[in-house]
């Protein structure tokens, strides 16, 4: 089989690194991939934007399956366009990604199919969304509607914060017209946790819960990046707590999406607060989480590529992928500067010294210059390690990120934490 991977992160790596070992796959394609996937198979330079040269160039290397790493163009309509065109493509159309598209989509369609979230408003007008603020206390949370880069989120802990928010997102038009139309939620308390689920119509397999570290320093510090590490599974999500996600949030949204003449097909991902109430909805996602994919991937006993490909075609397997006893954890290793300004170009040294039968390297930014690799990005690469237990795994991945070097790599040290002294 033929497969080609839209996206060029850790998760894209991890999801080559996976289909790489199904017997079936006969050539790997990552467009425009990175360092890591070029020793997997080919990376044409395609951008994940360009539709209509991904189209092109799947038509011409007959490709069988098509996975999308990135929202935008599943948000965009590549999987319409590849469908339309009698190829296979892994993913949601346009109007089933408005999950992640629109948050304030994704929250009228909770409320429509009695699906756990917080309580809601939503405003296209700065002046009515001020107003709201007179009646509802802080702590608020102000989402901007579209697609804003992971920054469209707002926690305001003060009346002031939450001003701030509306005039950022609806006045100033930080994100675009993504924030024509705001949503004011209420701030939900509890731990949180990452459910992907591969779908197709009313079909999900639920994989091994995860749980991600969004901001730059230990303790979750800092501004929030696209996530420096994560591990999976959650000591507190044991079979029977996925049992209760799968019968109260995925199945709800895949048979809210049937009824509603838009059937989900993809990946599914949950953003749940564990909340003394039980799990609710956060966000919805609708491709698989980075870097939480290269924690799961390393869980998941079936052959991924085999499981993919009978999604897109209905086949799929219903049920809760065994993990055993495993644990994975995946520590990103980042450029000095980021998330704000970073230096590319250094030479990354000892990366085959990690690679094991229990560790891999998934690269992120990097690329190949005369002969040497390079960092070409903010977060450049991520050790993953698993073993029978989480404390185990970590040990092995920073054990693994210690035989690493380049100029100004920095990491943090305390990924898995909460797991680590119990607090979920
Ligand atoms: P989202 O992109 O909607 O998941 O929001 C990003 C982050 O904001 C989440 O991972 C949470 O940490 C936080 N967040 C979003 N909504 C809420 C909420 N209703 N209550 C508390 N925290 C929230
Ligand atoms: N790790 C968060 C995300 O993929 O959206």
């Amino acid at each position: 089989m033929k497969v080609l991977i839209v996206g060029g992160g850790g998760r894209e790596h991890a999801l080559g690194w996976a289909v790489s070992k199904s017997p079936e796959l006969s050539a790997l394609y990552t467009a425009p991939g990175n360092g890591g996937t070029a020793v997997l198979g080919e990376n044409p330079p395609i951008d994940p934007a360009d539709i209509e040269s991904l189209v092109g160039f799947a038509k011409e290397n007959s490709v069988d399956l098509t996975i999308v790493g990135p929202e935008a163009p599943l948000v965009a309509g590549i999987v319409d366009r590849f469908t339309g065109e009698g190829l296979r493509c892994f993913g949601p159309s346009a109007l089933a990604a408005r999950l992640e598209g629109s948050k304030v989509f994704a929250k009228q369609f909770m409320r429509r199919h009695g699906i756990p979230t917080a309580d809601f408003e939503i405003f296209d007008d700065p002046d009515a969304a001020e107003r709201f603020l007179d009646k509802k206390a802080p702590p608020l949370v102000v989402k901007a509607d579209g697609l804003a880069a992971g920054k469209g989120v707002i926690v305001a802990q003060s009346r002031e914060e939450a001003s701030n928010a509306i005039h950022g997102i609806m006045r100033e038009k930080k994100f675009g017209a993504s924030g024509d139309r705001i949503v004011i939620e209420s701030c939900l308390e509890g731990e949180e946790a990452s459910i992907h689920a591969i779908c197709s119509g009313e079909k999900a397999l639920m994989l091994p819960p995860s749980q991600d570290h969004k901001r730059i320093h230990d303790g979750d510090r800092g501004p929030n990046t696209g996530g420096m590490g994560a591990y999976a599974p959650v000591p507190r999500l044991k079979d029977a707590e996925v049992s209760l996600i799968l019968e109260t949030v995925v199945k709800p949204t895949l048979q809210g999406m049937e009824m509603e003449g838009t059937p989900f097909k993809g990946l599914l991902y949950a953003g749940l607060m564990l909340t003394s109430e039980g799990p609710k909805v956060l966000e919805f996602n609708v491709r698989f989480g980075d870097p939480e994919t290269q924690a799961v991937v390393p869980l998941i006993a079936d052959d991924l590529l085999n499981v993919l490909y009978n999604a897109s075609s209905d086949e799929l397997q219903e049920g809760i992928a065994i993990h055993g006893d495993r644990a994975a954890a995946t520590v990103v290793v980042a450029s000095a500067g980021y998330p704000g300004s970073y230096e590319k170009g250094f030479v990354i040294e000892g990366l085959a010294a990690v690679d094991d039968e229990d560790r891999v390297v998934f690269h992120a930014g990097t690329a190949e210059k005369e002969g040497r690799l390079v960092t070409s990005g903010g977060r450049v690469f991520a050790v993953t390690a698993w073993a029978p237990g989480l404390e185990q795994a970590l040990a092995r991945a920073y054990d693994g990120i210690e035989k690493t070097r380049f100029e100004g790599a920095y990491w943090r040290k305390d990924i898995g934490y909460r797991a680590v002294q119990g607090t979920i």
